[in-house]
Formats: C-alpha cells, structure tokens, sequence
C-alpha cells in the first residue's frame, strides 16, 4: 500500500499569497455562498449553460475545464467512502484500499493545478484586465484555505493508514476525522471551482485564448 500519504507542495506555505483575512469575512471561500456580481461582469455576457458550445472555447479551457470536473468526481467519491466507513459498510481495510492510492493522485494534481493557476494563468488575467484583480486575488487566498484542509486531510488519513487493525477504538477516531476533512474539502472545492469558472471561463471566451495565453 502506497502510505503514509505524501505532503504535495503546499501552496499554502507561501508567503506570497494574499492572506484572505484581508478580505471581507463574507468573502471568505467557507462564508460565501458566489461571488459579487461585479466581479463577474463578464458572466451575463456568456452564461455557463453556452459555454460548452462556444466557438471560443478552446484545448487550454477545455483541459482545465476536465480537472475540475476530476476534482469533483473524485472528492464526492472519497466523501462517499468516508461515509460508507463511518456507517460501518466497509471495513477498515476496505477502506484504507479504497482512499490510498486514488487520495495521493487527487492531492498531487490539486497541487499542481493550483501552482499553474497562480503562477501561469491568474497573473494573465489580471494583466487582461484590472476589473479581475480583486477577484483573482481572492481565488488566491481561496487556494490557501483549501490548502490548509488538505494539509489536515493528509495528516488524518496518514493516522486512518498507520493504526493497527486490531485497535478498533482509535480506528473509528480517526475514520471519523478524515470522512470530516472529505466533507469538508468537497464544499470548499465546490464554491472555489464554481466561482473561478465564473471568472475565468468568460473571459478565455471573451478573449479568446490565443490573446490572453499568449499562445
Ligand atoms: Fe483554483
Ligand atoms: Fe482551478
């Protein structure tokens, strides 16, 4: 079994990021519930239902567009297990089996993508346009507080993989803790993906990608 789960990059331990207590707590990716409109400007100009058909809508998106999807898919899977551990429909060992290998690819791409969007993608488009500064920068800070949840997952699914099997008690503990930390990852992962699909996608089809990833 591939355990104890590896620590990703931790785009959280970077001085850099904007610190999302400089927005306000209403913003925060675990208080809100969407973006301001103005944010979004560009959103009622293409709304998500015309997008997938948008002549505009090119390979870089389309990609990008695919993680997400990953990203979703994946992390309701992994609450699901979670669920059906502490329901007791699958036995510890089912379990572990289950999360090891499939969490280290979700924790490792996660990494990555965020790594590409903060150093490759948000910086173009701001530079694009202004208007998406606070916007971006507050998808930012919102890669800080997923990365800190991540950072807890690891650390509880590292305590599910290392317990004994026989030590039951602790195993319901910790089982407990990291179905916790999924559930919590799929509602955070939930609104950052949608608000920055609502950001990003309208404009890469505003734009086009060619102009806006210089490619
Ligand atoms: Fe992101
Ligand atoms: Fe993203």
């Amino acid at each position: 079994m591939d355990y104890p789960l590896r620590q990703a990059g931790l785009v959280h331990q970077k001085n850099e990021m904007p610190n999302s207590d400089a927005f306000d707590p209403q913003l925060r990716l675990d208080a809100r519930s969407g973006l301001p409109e103005d944010w979004r400007f560009l959103l009622a100009d293409y709304p998500r239902e015309t997008w997938t058909a948008h002549t505009n809508l090119g390979e870089h998106t389309r990609f990008w567009l695919s993680i997400h999807r990953y990203f979703r898919i994946t992390g309701v899977q992994l609450a699901s297990r979670g669920d059906d551990y502490r329901e007791g429909r699958i036995s510890s060992h089912e379990f572990r089996t289950a999360i090891a290998p499939r969490l280290q690819q979700f924790l490792e791409t996660l990494d990555h993508h965020h790594r590409i969007e903060d150093h490759v993608f948000f910086p173009k488009f701001m530079a694009a346009d202004r208007r998406f500064v606070k916007g971006i920068e507050l998808l930012e800070a919102d890669h800080s507080i997923v990365d800190a949840e991540v950072h807890q997952m690891i650390n509880t699914a590292n305590d599910l993989l290392r317990t004994p099997a026989d030590d039951g008690e602790t195993l319901k503990r910790v089982g407990m803790a990291f179905a916790g930390s999924s559930d919590r990852i799929v509602k955070l992962l939930g609104r950052h993906l949608d608000d920055e699909e609502e950001i990003v996608v309208p404009l890469m089809l505003d734009r086009g990608e060619g102009e806006l990833m210089g490619g």
